[in-house]
């Protein structure tokens, strides 16, 4: 069983009213993907930021929404663990960002 629950933080509903129309959702300072007996992987999003440009993970566009809303939903298209692992490891791999499963899962 997968969820995924999206930090929202105080400043990031601050930044909706601010940019009222923008046409996506608050830009969340921080994303807690729940990985089941995997426990949680929290993602710095403002860190990330800095790492690339939106469209480097947003491949369809940051208004496309979250990756769970393809991800995980339709049989043909990578599931969330695959989708995932290879955004997030192979940019920590070229990056050499720390990529052992412990770095990123904290149970
Ligand atoms: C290094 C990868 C990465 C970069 C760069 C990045 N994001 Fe994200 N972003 C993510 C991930 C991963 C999530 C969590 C998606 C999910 O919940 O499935 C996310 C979530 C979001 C969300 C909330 C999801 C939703 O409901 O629509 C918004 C809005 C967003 N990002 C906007 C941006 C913007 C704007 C930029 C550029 C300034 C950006 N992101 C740069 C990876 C990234
Ligand atoms: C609007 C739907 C949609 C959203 C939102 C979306 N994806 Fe995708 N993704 C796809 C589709 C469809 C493909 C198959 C290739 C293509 O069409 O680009 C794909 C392919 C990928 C691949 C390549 C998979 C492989 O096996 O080669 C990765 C990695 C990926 N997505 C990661 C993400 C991440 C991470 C997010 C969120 C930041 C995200 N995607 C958001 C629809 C989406
Ligand atoms: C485009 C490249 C890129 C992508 C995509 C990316 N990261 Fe990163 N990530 C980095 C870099 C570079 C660092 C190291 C930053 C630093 O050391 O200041 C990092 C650091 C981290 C850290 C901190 C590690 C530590 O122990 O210090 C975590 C956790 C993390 N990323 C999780 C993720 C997750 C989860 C995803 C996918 C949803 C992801 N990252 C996608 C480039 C990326
Ligand atoms: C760079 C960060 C990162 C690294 C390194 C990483 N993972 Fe993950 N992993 C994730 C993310 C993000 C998810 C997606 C969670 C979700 O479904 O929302 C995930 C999902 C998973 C899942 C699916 C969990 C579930 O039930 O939903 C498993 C199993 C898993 N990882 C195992 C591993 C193992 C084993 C390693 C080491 C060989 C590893 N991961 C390394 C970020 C990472």
């Amino acid at each position: 069983m997968k969820r995924i629950l999206v930090t929202l933080l105080a400043t990031a509903f601050v930044a909706t009213v601010t940019f009222a129309s923008v046409a996506f959702a608050a830009v969340p300072a921080e994303v807690a993907f729940e990985a089941g007996k995997m426990g949680v992987v929290t993602f710095n999003h403002t860190a990330h930021q800095a790492v690339g440009d939106c469209a480097a993970c947003h491949h369809k566009g940051v208004e496309a929404g979250a990756c769970r809303s393809c991800h995980g939903v339709d049989a043909a298209v990578a599931d969330m663990k695959t989708a995932a692992h290879k955004m997030c490891k192979d940019c920590h791999k070229e990056k050499g960002a720390p990529n052992g499963c412990k770095d990123c899962h904290k149970k």
